[in-house]
């Protein structure tokens, strides 16, 4: 089968086989597949789509490009269940929910990625943990999953290695925003790593890569029909990131905003709302829990009892990290030289928030990438951001900022104070979470 001819049936319109996804893909994995040629494949399905037929077999073909995690030798004692998020700002989700499940029977082998344009990672916010190892040897891996019931690390090479090729070559072709390559893409690596769950976290709003709640509804539509389709039990939930999510922006201040919310000493409401929807979709799907409302009460009662903060303890001490993180996060946590108040352009509510500009203030700082080669400073970024609502002026700034200088500080609160209008009617506030796609809906 010429690569050329199954480029040329999707150019025309045409929905590929099987057969022809899977050719085309274990072409791509073994090189035979050009650059060029892959470039012309993720255009035409770029134009013409996949319906989700195709987009399964797409999904399993790159599934089936490198390995598969086996977590069926551990006879761990409940399901391995993971969430995964289109990214937004102060978006520390991950870090909460993933001990919440394991103080609840779940297992959390979660791989999470870098921060992305105006994004944060999961994974430089874990960075900011001294000595934590984040690229641990598959054993580790597997061994703090089944201790700690949680390990959060970054990719491996070995999962679907054609996502990888497809994605860095789509990333320079302007075919990423196309709904079954990103479903394929995300999902290919889910399977990959061998879950029992998964729920998918699609934001929408001013800090969302899906750009309007329409595409924020295909997006998750299609991730919970291909993922079910595919095998793996999925619901999607859409939230809003019409504002940061947490009350901090950044990467160790991210890490800290999640201790004093697994501690109990400050947990964000919109932020607690979204985890716990997200945590108890989590239970759901992996039978822990006959439905939602249960879930919650559950996973309420690990955090409030601090079962959720100790898994998180044990996780990090299990890979390298410090053994009294929790109880004194201060002392090991990086703290900028420079931090200082950012005032309002002028007192009033917030009535807006650009949120994709905060992200890019908090890169800006240094504490994200311009280039992936790009090293960050953990320790900048923004605390006590005011929200939606919130009343600003001389007595409440818009938020602290934390920086290397007093010049990098001088430019981002310019940069903040921009992206936060400021008047007087109270704005409309989108739910937390804005909808929920579940197999059978999905259609
Ligand atoms: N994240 C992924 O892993 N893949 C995409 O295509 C888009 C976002």
């Amino acid at each position: 089968m010429l690569p050329q001819e199954i480029i040329r049936k999707k150019r025309d319109g045409a929905a590929l086989d099987p057969a022809e996804i899977d050719a085309f893909i274990a072409g791509l994995t073994q090189g035979r597949v050009t650059e060029g040629q892959a470039a012309a494949f993720a255009m035409a399905v770029f134009f013409r789509g996949m319906d989700v037929t195709e987009t399964v077999a797409l999904t399993r073909a790159m599934t089936a490009s490198g390995e598969r995690l086996d977590w069926a030798d551990l006879d761990l004692p409940g399901p391995t269940l993971d969430k995964h998020s289109t990214g937004g700002v102060g978006d520390n989700v991950s870090l909460m929910l993933a001990p919440m499940v394991a103080a609840c029977g779940g297992f959390v082998p979660m791989i999470s990625g870098r921060g992305l344009g105006h994004t944060g990672g999961t994974l430089d916010k874990l960075d900011s943990i001294p000595g934590y190892r984040s690229q641990p040897d598959a054993a580790t891996f597997r061994r703090v999953v089944r201790e700690a019931g949680c390990a959060i690390i970054g990719q491996t090479a070995g999962l679907a290695p054609a996502d990888k090729r497809l994605y860095a070559i789509r990333d320079v072709t302007a075919t990423v925003e196309s709904i079954p390559l990103i479903t394929a893409s995300i999902l290919s690596k889910k399977l990959a790593a061998g879950l029992d769950g998964l729920v998918m976290d699609v934001k929408t709003g001013s800090g969302a890569f899906m750009p309007t709640l329409q595409r924020a509804r295909d997006l998750a539509r299609s991730i919970a029909a291909v993922a079910t389709r595919a095998g793996l039990p999925t619901v999607a939930l859409i939230t809003d990131m019409n504002e940061p999510l947490a009350s901090a922006a950044g990467n160790a201040v991210e890490t800290r905003n999640a201790i004093d919310f697994l501690t109990g000493a400050r947990r964000d409401p919109r932020l607690l709302e979204v985890t716990l929807a997200l945590a108890a979709e989590m239970l759901v799907v992996g039978r822990l829990a006959p439905d939602v409302a249960t879930a919650r009460v559950r996973l309420t009662r690990a955090l409030d009892a601090g079962a959720a903060a100790e898994r998180f303890q044990r996780m990090v001490a299990a890979l390298g990290g410090p053994a009294d993180l929790i109880a004194r996060p201060e002392k090991h946590l990086p703290a900028a030289p420079v931090q200082r108040a950012v005032a309002p352009s002028r007192p009033g509510l917030v009535t807006a928030i650009d949120a994709r500009a905060v992200g890019l203030a908090v890169v800006a700082l240094g504490g994200g990438r311009t280039r992936v080669e790009d090293a960050i400073d953990p320790s900048v970024g923004f605390v006590d951001l005011a929200g939606l609502g919130d009343r600003v002026g001389p007595e409440r700034p818009l938020a602290i900022v934390h920086a290397a200088d007093s010049a990098a500080a001088e430019k981002a609160a310019g940069a903040l104070a921009a992206a936060c209008r400021i008047g007087e009617a109270l704005p409309p506030r989108g739910a937390p979470v804005a909808e929920r796609f579940a197999p059978e809906e999905a259609g």
